[in-house]
């Protein structure tokens, strides 16, 4: 049905396209959960390089970096996105920088080139820590984007720390839901870490339309740190139940990994020989 196609997405990154054959509706409001280091972010990135790869309009919202460091993140992933940033298909809302601009700091001189030409695609918040602020932001990007785009938040975790009031915040995620994703047809994506706000980590999961848990393989942990993925919810969508390994690789992005059980072994010999 023509309809369907419309409605729906891939994600056009490796793992996640294997764990969610049939894509996902698009208006769906999804979590991406995980300690620090599980790869939230790099797959973040990668989503929203796919997008504008297919033509879409992407609306980053950065709370952990400013967006030179975002760019240049993104480059040493092999994916250059300042083409996009100067087209204004690509659009930060910079919820970093006024740590900076707070304490007198100016912009460092010799990225003032690479500003310049990607200024009509930044906002720096005046005040992220005002949910009022982001709030409007959402709206009015969601309405711009008249049914072809996404909006992604990296991380919810530290829009929670830094607001002055993180119970209304609860309320703004489950408006954004509504309003972005159920009316405007815009899939909005987050970031969550574990650790820090944690009551709000259930109630955010039960409000989400799908739950996707990154962690590191626990039967390898004491000796490497393997990345693995699933999706714990996702609605209206077939999902592979399972955990998919996956590294991160320059020029690629997520790449699915076989599990070989000869590294298991070799872990465990490694193991028994340190103990030696
Ligand atoms: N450009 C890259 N090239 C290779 N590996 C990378 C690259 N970027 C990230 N990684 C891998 O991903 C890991 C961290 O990923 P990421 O920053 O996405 O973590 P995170 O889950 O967002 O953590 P946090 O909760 O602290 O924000 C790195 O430790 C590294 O292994
Ligand atoms: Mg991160």
């Amino acid at each position: 049905m023509m309809y369907m196609n419309i409605e729906r997405f891939h994600f056009q990154v490796d793992p996640l396209d294997k764990l969610l054959p049939e894509g996902i509706p698009r208006n769906s409001m999804v979590g991406i959960f995980g300690e620090t280091g599980t790869g939230k972010s790099v797959l973040l990135n990668e989503i929203a390089y796919r997008a504008l790869q297919r033509g879409d309009t992407v609306s980053f919202i950065l709370l952990e970096d400013t967006p030179l460091s975002r760019i240049i993140n993104m480059e040493h992933l092999g994916f250059d996105i300042v083409p996009y940033l100067e087209k204004g298909k690509l659009r930060f809302l910079d919820c970093f920088s006024y740590r900076l601009t707070e304490r007198g700091f100016e912009f460092p001189e010799r990225f003032l080139d690479l500003r310049e030409r990607i200024k009509g695609s930044v906002i720096e918040a005046e005040d992220p820590r005002n949910v009022d602020e982001i709030w409007s932001h959402l709206e009015r990007e969601a309405r711009m984007m008249r049914g072809k785009g996404m909006i992604l938040m990296d991380s919810l975790t530290e829009c929670l720390t830094i607001s002055t009031d993180p119970g209304s915040l609860l309320d703004l995620i489950k408006a954004s839901k509504a309003v972005v994703s159920k009316y405007y047809f815009i899939p909005f994506m987050y970031t969550f870490h574990f650790g820090f706000f944690d009551e709000f980590r259930y109630a955010l999961e039960v409000a989400s339309d799908g739950v996707i848990d990154l962690r590191f393989d626990p039967d390898l942990i004491k000796m490497y740190l393997v990345k693995q993925m699933r999706v714990r919810r996702m609605s209206g969508s077939y999902h592979y139940p399972g955990w998919i390994t996956f590294e991160v690789e320059r020029g690629k992005g997520l790449v699915t990994v076989e599990v070989k059980k000869g590294n298991e072994k070799l872990a465990k010999g490694s193991e028994r020989g340190l103990k030696k």
